[in-house]
């Protein structure tokens, strides 16, 4: 469907977001491995981590989906099923990435696909470290979904340092640290997102400048209750919408404050924006906090590369829409990783810049741009990609004219994406 932005005065009130995707994703598989049974408080119920849980319920687990609340029978880590169907990771990187850590110390055989944006999208960096540890799985000849994973007798423990970093890869490997024979050490360069650590009661540490996390695989998992914060790479697109849109004045309740996702804020209070951070709170683990955000005059001027990249990696697409309505120069480098994720996000970006009439340059780790205030209206694509979809409709409400191709995609992280942005 296509989607012409109507034209907005100003955003007030306030907005709900859905629960935090990478939390759910993982709330849902530990809870599968978990010796009893978890209850979800908040579990997103966007597509891609509704992929998961049905990947969990082929593998024969029972879950009850309740309004407000998921709750999955857990019967320990050997405790999952082979599945005769191929198990489906839709749209969902995470899915896959993760999953195929847990499967590859199953006593069965899985094959795990996904649509056809997932089958182009790197495996070779799951397969690698999990090879490593001794198990058997296999691409296709251009390493990507479908992957097969055959049993082993016993993964073994490894001592692995990440090339790229990845929360995906990290999380994949640790999942696979609980089936090996001793302990498997995690290492990364730069630190990225730690929900799967916190979940599991895991503490990186830091040795010579390296972020290291051990995994026994003796660790106990108990089923228990999660809470699922509001998602802070949704509540960017609300936050930049209150900030470029004069006359603004918005409410983000309950948003995940993790230190290691939150850097889109900080960047827009850098800006100037006027965002306001109330409640602060700690729920399971996550710090949580309620936003309140104001229409702003942003500067831009910002240089982005090395981990500042890592820590945005989500929240790219928004933050070049944002910088379209701040004075200054946009540059951003060592963001290689956006040409692999659900569309090549730096072609994405830098294509539907120029459609509006803002002469973006495009390289190959990056692209940049200089902001300014006048655009013109056109259609654009979302390449299929909801975080494009979401923030080029961002753009729309400022800018006359702008349609969105495709707007459906939005529901792989965020469903009623658009009633919630064009309400009053
Ligand atoms: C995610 C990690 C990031 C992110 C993705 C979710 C996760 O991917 O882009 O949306 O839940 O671990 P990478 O690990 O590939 O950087």
């Amino acid at each position: 469907m296509n989607l012409t932005i109507p034209q907005v005065t100003d955003l007030q009130g306030i907005r709900h977001i859905p629960g935090d995707k990478s939390i759910s994703h993982r709330a849902l598989m530990i809870s599968a491995i978990a010796d009893g049974i978890s209850e979800i408080d908040s579990c997103s119920r966007a597509a891609d981590p509704m992929s998961t849980l049905s990947c969990i319920r082929q593998l024969g687990l029972k879950v009850e989906d309740h309004t407000g609340k998921i709750i999955v029978h857990g019967n320990g880590r050997n405790g999952l099923r082979f599945s005769t169907a191929p198990l489906d990771a839709g749209n969902s990187g995470t899915t896959i990435r993760l999953l195929a850590g847990i499967l590859a110390g199953q006593s069965f055989s899985s094959v795990i696909t996904g649509d056809s944006s997932l089958s182009k999208r790197p495996m070779k960096r799951i397969m690698d470290p999990l090879r490593l540890m001794g198990a058997h799985i296999q691409g296709t000849d251009r390493d990507t979904a479908p992957i097969k994973i055959e049993p082993v007798d016993r993964l073994h423990g490894v001592r692995y340092t990440l090339p790229v970093p990845s929360a995906q890869v990290k999380s994949s490997i640790i999942f696979a640290g609980l089936y090996a024979d001793k302990i498997t050490h995690v290492i990364e360069k730069t630190q990225t997102r730690d929900h799967t650590e916190r979940m599991l009661g895991l503490q990186s540490k830091n040795e010579d400048g390296y972020f290291v996390v051990d995994v026994h695989p003796d660790l106990k998992i108990e089923g228990k209750k999660f809470f699922v914060p509001g998602d802070m790479s949704a509540a960017a697109f609300f936050l930049a919408a209150g900030l470029i849109m004069p006359g603004s004045n918005l409410r983000i309740n309950n948003v995940g404050l993790n230190p290691t996702r939150k850097r889109i804020l900080d960047i827009f209070l850098s800006m100037g924006g006027n965002i306001k951070i109330e409640n602060e709170r700690i729920i399971a683990g996550e710090p949580i906090g309620d936003l309140a955000v104001q229409y702003s005059e942003l500067k831009s001027d910002l240089e982005l590369k090395g981990a500042e990249v890592v820590d945005l990696i989500d929240e790219i697409p928004i933050l070049a829409v944002t910088s379209l309505f701040a004075e200054g120069l946009f540059q951003i480098h060592d963001a290689r990783e956006l040409r692999m994720k659900e569309t090549d996000r730096i072609s994405a970006i830098v294509n539907n810049l120029r459609l509006l009439g803002c002469e973006a340059e495009e390289y190959e780790d990056g692209f940049a741009f200089q902001g300014r205030k006048e655009y013109s209206g056109a259609i654009l694509s979302s390449y299929g990609d909801h975080r494009i979809a979401m923030a080029f409709g961002i753009a729309g409400t400022r800018i006359k004219n702008v349609t969105i191709q495709d707007t459906e995609c939005v529901d792989i992280s965020f469903p009623g994406f658009w009633k919630e942005l064009l309400s009053r």
